[in-house]
């Protein structure tokens, strides 16, 4: 039986959630969330609730679930989830991650998040507020706004935090971290990377609405953003493709592929942004597009035998591939476990796959550098998972962070979602100022506007091909405001960001 989101008032949510915050609700004796609560024994079980059990969710609860308790689970599609329902018939199942919080918050010791990438953020900030440990899946967040947020609210509420892209736990990026710092390929000023995704469809026309099954509440899968009418396109999976849902190929891998750039650079906000694509549509994300992140010069970091000059950051995907660089061993695929990063150095050129895999350098030199980085073991097969569950146990004063901590993710995650405004801005034709500090673009005027296409109806009538592409005309100052800090849909309401 479907239930009927109506029945859970905004209020009685909030008002939870509000008690909670003001310390009124006894939490439970488990929790560790850096506001003078007990600190678990590493043998204490936490007891988990997993929002968003269909695909990625599973297996993220599958690698706690041989330590922790799942207490509860929830999904908006009870068809696509039955099975992970029916494989932990312990766990309380909801429809409703707000009414699971409400019923449930004095119970639950942490939250996994692996719902579509737009929900991410109200339920893992809402979390947060609730004193909760959170893993959420990557993108991080859909906008910039959020991942400041999320990056702030972990701090003041001192939560243990860990963003699902578990090639940050893995070998490839400490390595890379390594050999960046000490000095083997010297100053880099230009990075590549890329992915062969999308592998759903995008560059698509809104389909028309469909009755919804049975087994889905669609207005809940909506959540936040605006309501449009159903077709089974959209979820499971391919919500991927939609802005409204998801971040395109750039969200689904750059979190994987772009994390060692970041890290190993000492990456923070981008100042310069701009993009091209294939067809750029008013709602799906273009089957190919090529971004540009420019960063200022950072400071060293301690160690470091290398200057962090400004760095421009190359994305691309749909199937295109940055050139070859000089050298490149002919018959050597660039493509490595879905995508690839080339740093172009002065004095060599390292290359590394997806998740950071397998970095070599072009000279074909091995370097042997000092391990300053920690390992986290079984990074690929649960340990980036348990390695979270491990921090949740310790007190927020000793707390060894968790490899993708929000105070890192949240920041990478900007840089991530970012190329989602340059891309949809590209009509500008200019190249984005951005002030990171304000979260806003500085050279978008109020009175300039862009075109995007609503939908291609390329027809063949009689033999003659017909090309019909409507536009629409958006001011442009608006839409990037809207795209950096989404507006919510009632009954969707984000914490206040913390000063
Ligand atoms: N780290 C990785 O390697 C990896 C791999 C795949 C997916 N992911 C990430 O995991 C997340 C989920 O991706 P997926 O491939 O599993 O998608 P999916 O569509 O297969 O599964 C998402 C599940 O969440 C449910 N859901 C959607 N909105 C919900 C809501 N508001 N409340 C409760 N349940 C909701 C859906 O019904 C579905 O069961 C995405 O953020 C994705 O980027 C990460």
């Amino acid at each position: 039986m479907k239930e009927n989101s109506k029945h859970i008032t905004r209020r009685t949510f909030l008002g939870t959630t509000g008690a909670v915050a003001a310390g009124l609700t006894i939490l439970p004796s488990s929790v560790v969330s850096g506001l003078g609560r007990k600190t678990p024994a590493p043998s204490d079980k936490l007891n988990i609730a997993v929002v968003g059990i269909g695909g990625m969710g599973n297996t993220n609860l599958k690698n706690v679930s041989g330590t922790e308790n799942i207490v509860a689970l929830c999904d908006v599609d009870w068809g696509y989830a039955k099975r992970v329902f029916a494989a932990n018939p312990k766990a309380k199942p909801y429809w409703d991650w707000r009414k699971m919080y409400d019923e449930m918050g004095k119970s639950i010791d942490a939250v996994i998040t692996a719902t579509a990438d737009h929900s991410h953020a109200v339920i893992t900030a809402n979390a947060i507020t609730m004193g909760k440990h959170v893993y959420t899946q990557k993108p991080l967040t859909h906008t910039v706004y959020e991942s400041r947020l999320l990056t702030k609210l972990a701090a003041q509420y001192k939560v243990a935090t860990q963003m699902g892209n578990q090639g940050s736990s893995g070998e490839g990026v400490n390595q890379t971290i390594e050999w960046m710092q000490n000095g083997e390929i010297g100053e880099v000023k230009r990075v590549e990377a890329f992915t062969d995704r999308p592998i759903w469809p995008q560059g698509l026309n809104v389909p028309k609405g469909e009755w919804v099954p049975d087994t889905l509440n669609w207005d809940l899968f909506i959540g936040p953003t605006k309501m449009r009418p159903y077709n089974s396109i959209y979820t499971p999976w391919n919500w991927r493709g939609w802005w409204d849902f998801g971040t395109g190929a750039l969200g689904d891998m750059a979190c994987h592929i772009m994390h060692p750039i970041f890290k190993s650079l000492k990456l923070g906000y981008p100042i310069h942004a701009q993009a091209s694509s294939t067809l750029l549509l008013t709602d799906c994300a273009p089957n190919a597009q090529m971004v540009t992140l420019t960063f200022p010069e950072r400071v060293a970091p301690k160690g470091s035998k290398v200057k962090y000059p400004q760095v421009e950051v190359v994305w691309y995907d749909g199937g295109l591939q940055p050139p070859k660089p000089v050298g490149w061993p002919a018959g050597k695929n660039m493509n490595d476990a879905g995508g690839g990063v080339i740093f172009h150095g002065e004095k060599d050129t390292l290359i590394c796959g997806c998740y950071g895999k397998d970095p070599w350098l072009l000279s074909g030199r091995k370097p042997v550098v000092p391990k300053t980085e920690r390992r986290v073991e079984n990074a690929m097969n649960g340990g980036h998972e348990m390695d979270w569950v491990r921090a949740c146990k310790e007190s927020p004063e000793s707390r060894v962070k968790t490899k993708s901590d929000f105070s890192e993710a949240g920041p990478f995650n900007e840089m991530v979602v970012m190329g989602v405004p340059a891309v949809r801005l590209q009509g500008l034709n200019k190249v984005l100022d951005w002030d990171g500090q304000k979260m806003e673009f500085t050279n978008i005027g109020p009175d300039e506007s862009v075109r995007l296409t609503i939908s291609d109806n390329f027809t063949i009538v009689d033999g003659d091909p017909k090309f019909n592409r409507p536009d629409i005309k958006l001011n442009a100052k608006e839409f990037a405001a809207d795209m950096v800090k989404h507006t919510y849909r009632s009954g969707f309401t984000l914490p206040d960001m913390p000063a």
